[in-house]
Formats: structure tokens, C-alpha cells, sequence
């Protein structure tokens, strides 16, 4: 069951890294830059959250060998990642969204808002304890319909995913290039 403790833990987890990034604020009295350690720090350490979040749950999910873990648990672990990962990222930009890098940033923020909307969606159809659809208070047709709605939701879920990673590789491997060997 998703029961909504993964966004409590994710926005507890949001609160501390805020607040060591407005100790950094303070302490250097600058926007930390996303090419600088601390910058850089939250750049790769959100964006690894990020890969875990694309892949974890789908091969849970889908693979016959990762049977470990209850995939309710997974979901919620996804949910998490989700969350934090896209909010370090965020501290990571310095607040500019040029080209590539704000693009990446614009699909960041598009495929967590459609992450909620699908949370919602998804909460409205009962599951069992490891999170397998069951037949229960729902009936019929508007079981039916939430269901239709989950598949319409993931045909427009998953391609954002994908348009994000095609762009952060390209981000990534352009910042690394002429900022990061660059100095
Ligand atoms: C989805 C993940 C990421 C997003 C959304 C993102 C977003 C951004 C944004 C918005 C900027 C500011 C661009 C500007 O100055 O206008 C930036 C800069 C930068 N990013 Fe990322 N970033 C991500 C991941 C990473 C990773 C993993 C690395 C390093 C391996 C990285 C390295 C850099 C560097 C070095 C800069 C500074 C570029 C400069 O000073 O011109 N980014 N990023
Ligand atoms: C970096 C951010 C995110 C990425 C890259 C991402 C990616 C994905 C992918 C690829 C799937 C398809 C899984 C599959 O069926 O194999 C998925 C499903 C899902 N995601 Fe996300 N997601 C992100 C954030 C979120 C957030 C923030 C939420 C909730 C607030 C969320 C909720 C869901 C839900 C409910 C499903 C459907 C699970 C199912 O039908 O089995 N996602 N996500």
C-alpha cells in the first residue's frame, strides 16, 4: 500500500539538504555555482538519485531474477528518489536555466508533476499488501476506467523520462567537457 510516508521522508530529507545549502548560502555569502564542489556535489548525487528512480522500480517491476522486496515498498522507495533527486538538482542549478541545462531542468519538473498525478491515479485502484491489483471496494466500471487511465498516464510518463535522461546525458557530458576538464 502507498499510504504516503515516502513524501513525509522525502520532504524531511528535503528540509536538511535545504537547510545545509542556506548554511552554505550564508556561510560563503554566494548562490553556490553548479560547476563549483558543493554545486557539483548536488548535480551528480541528485542525478544518481534520478537514474535509481528511472530503473529500480521498473526492474523490480518487470524481472523475473529481482524478486527481492516487496514492489509496494519499491514504489514508495521511487517515490522518494523521485522527490529528492530532482530537488538536489534543483539547488544544483544556481537558479539559471540556460539552454540544454534548463531544458533538463523543465523535464525534471514536468515528469514529478506527472509523477503525482499518476500517484494519485494509481492510489485509486486497490492492491494487495505487495502491491498486485485486487479486486475490492472499487467495482466495475470505474475500476475499468482507472485502470484505462494508468495505461493512458504511462504512455505519456514514460517518454518524458526518457526525453529527460537523453537530455541530462547531453547536459552532462557538455558541462563536464568545457567547464569541469576545462579548468
Ligand atoms: C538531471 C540532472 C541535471 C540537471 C537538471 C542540471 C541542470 C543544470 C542547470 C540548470 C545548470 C545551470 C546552467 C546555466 O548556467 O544556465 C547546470 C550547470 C552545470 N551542470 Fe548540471 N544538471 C544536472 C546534472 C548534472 C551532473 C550530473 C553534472 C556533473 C557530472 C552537472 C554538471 C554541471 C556543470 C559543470 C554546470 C556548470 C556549467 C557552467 O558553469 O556553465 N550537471 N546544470
Ligand atoms: C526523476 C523523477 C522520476 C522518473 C525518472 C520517473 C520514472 C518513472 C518510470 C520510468 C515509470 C514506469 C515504471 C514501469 O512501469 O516500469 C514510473 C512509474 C511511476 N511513477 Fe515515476 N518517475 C519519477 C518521479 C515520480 C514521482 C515524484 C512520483 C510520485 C509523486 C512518481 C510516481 C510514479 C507512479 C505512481 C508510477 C506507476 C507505477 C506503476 O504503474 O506500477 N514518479 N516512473
Amino acid at each position: 500500500m502507498i499510504r504516503g510516508r515516502e513524501l513525509w521522508l522525502a520532504m524531511l530529507a528535503a528540509i536538511i539538504i535545504g537547510s545545509v545549502y542556506v548554511g552554505v548560502v550564508f556561510y560563503t555569502r554566494e548562490i553556490p555555482e553548479a560547476g563549483d564542489l558543493f554545486g557539483h556535489a548536488l548535480g551528480i548525487i541528485g542525478f544518481v538519485l534520478m537514474l535509481m528512480t528511472e530503473t529500480l522500480y521498473s526492474l523490480r517491476k518487470r524481472s523475473r531474477l529481482a524478486k527481492w522486496g516487496r514492489m509496494s515498498s519499491w514504489l514508495e522507495f521511487h517515490i522518494f528518489t523521485g522527490l529528492v533527486g530532482p530537488f538536489m538538482v534543483l539547488l544544483h542549478s544556481s537558479w539559471k536555466f540556460n539552454g540544454l541545462a534548463g531544458i533538463t531542468t523543465l523535464f525534471t519538473i514536468v515528469i514529478v508533476i506527472s509523477g503525482f498525478i499518476g500517484r494519485y491515479i494509481f492510489t485509486r485502484i486497490p492492491r494487495s499488501l505487495d502491491g498486485y491489483e485486487v479486486e475490492g471496494s472499487l467495482s466495475g466500471e470505474a475500476l475499468r476506467s482507472a485502470r484505462r487511465l494508468l495505461a493512458l498516464w504511462h504512455t505519456i510518463h514514460i517518454p518524458i523520462g526518457m526525453a529527460l535522461f537523453v537530455s541530462a546525458f547531453a547536459h552532462i557530458i557538455a558541462a563536464v567537457y568545457y567547464v569541469t576538464l576545462g579548468r
